[in-house]
């Protein structure tokens, strides 16, 4: 009977080296020590024993089966480690690797310009205008004395929504606006969308400008030039030098453009400048008498002047960017360099 005992020890050391796992440890617990296991049915068979070998028969299986839960604990205790250290292995995380930065935005290169160009007129007591940008015949043009038919109409390609209705072709509209709305003094910006029915690389059918209007007793010429000579030389350096010519707008008498002097080759000649040493920046001049009439005011007491600028122009100008369409398309590779 002994010798059943021992054979069964053998195998069960030798079962228990290979097992790798907790789940074949389980296994291996049934087996042997489960209800139907090899050493519990050793036990039962105790019985069939003649009654004085019971004793140590039933000693040395229950040798054995503590032997084994001994054994069983041990290895499993290894086997716990073991699935442990795994564990911690595969979850490692290296606190040493650099942590990633959270991507910034930031504003778009034309919203820079624009708040730039605000800010500069803000300082010299400017406030700030709204109007509309679905606009009406009257507001855009015959207000700005712009008649029907007048053939000043061709200078702005204008998309008409009905006969009456058009998406406003320049901020000029937020002149007759604001002087519907309020008495001289005026002095307001007007930044904005506006629409041409133009599309190449330097023109796009949705684009900004920011309008300027003065009015107010005893404004002068002079006051254009000195308040468009501060803005520039603000926007573009101290050290530039700064153009007016004539020019032709319906709305204004006189009328004028005004140049800066180049800001790449300082006024020699460039591809920038076209070889003239100057770029233009904007158009402007005193207020028509007419559009003050329209507006009910007094033109034996008032008297102003306007300005209007394109916000893509000046920021192609001062970034180098040759397409219109690079503001437009969202793509972060072009707009993550402002
Ligand atoms: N509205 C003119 C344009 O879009 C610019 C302008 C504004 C000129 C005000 C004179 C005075 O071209």
């Amino acid at each position: 009977m002994n010798e059943n005992i021992n054979k069964l020890r053998e195998e069960v050391w030798l079962e228990l080296e290979k097992i790798a796992d907790l789940e074949a440890l389980e296994k291996f617990r049934v087996k042997y020590l489960g209800k139907k296991g090899a050493i519990t049915a050793l036990l039962r068979s105790m019985g069939s024993l003649p009654k004085e070998e019971r004793p140590l028969f039933g000693k040395a299986v229950n040798e054995l089966s503590t032997e084994v839960e001994e054994k069983l604990e041990e290895k499993e205790a290894q086997l716990m480690e073991a699935k442990r250290a795994r564990q911690l292995a595969e979850e490692a995380l290296d606190v040493t690797l650099p942590g990633r930065a959270p991507r910034l935005g930031h504003r778009h290169p034309l919203k820079q310009v624009m708040e730039e160009i605000e800010e500069i007129f803000l300082n010299m007591g400017y406030t700030i205008a709204d109007g509309r940008e679905v606009e009406d015949d009257f507001h855009n043009f015959e207000a700005l004395n712009i008649p029907k038919d007048h053939p000043s109409r061709d200078m702005q390609d204008t998309f008409w929504i009905s006969s009456d209705t058009l998406i406003r072709t320049h901020t000029s509209s937020v002149q007759s606006r604001v002087m519907e709305k309020q008495d001289p003094p005026v002095r307001i910006i007007a930044p904005g969308r506006v629409y041409r029915c133009d599309d190449d690389v330097t023109h796009s059918p949705m684009f900004h400008q920011v309008e300027g209007l003065v009015v107010d007793k005893g404004i002068t010429f002079g006051d254009l030039k000195w308040t468009l000579t501060v803005f520039i030389k603000a926007l573009f350096g101290q050290e530039r030098q700064v153009r007016f010519r004539p020019s032709y707008f319906p709305f204004t008498e006189p009328s004028c453009e005004v140049d800066v002097s180049c800001f790449v080759c300082n006024g020699k000649g460039c591809r920038l400048c076209k070889n003239t040493g100057w770029i233009e920046i904007l158009g402007a001049g005193m207020v028509h008498p007419n559009v003050l009439k329209i507006a009910g005011y007094d033109t034996k007491v008032y008297t102003g002047f306007a300005f209007g600028l394109g916000i893509e122009r000046i920021a192609m100008l001062r970034y180098g960017i040759d397409d219109i369409r690079l503001f437009y398309e969202s793509d972060m590779r072009f707009l993550s360099q402002f």
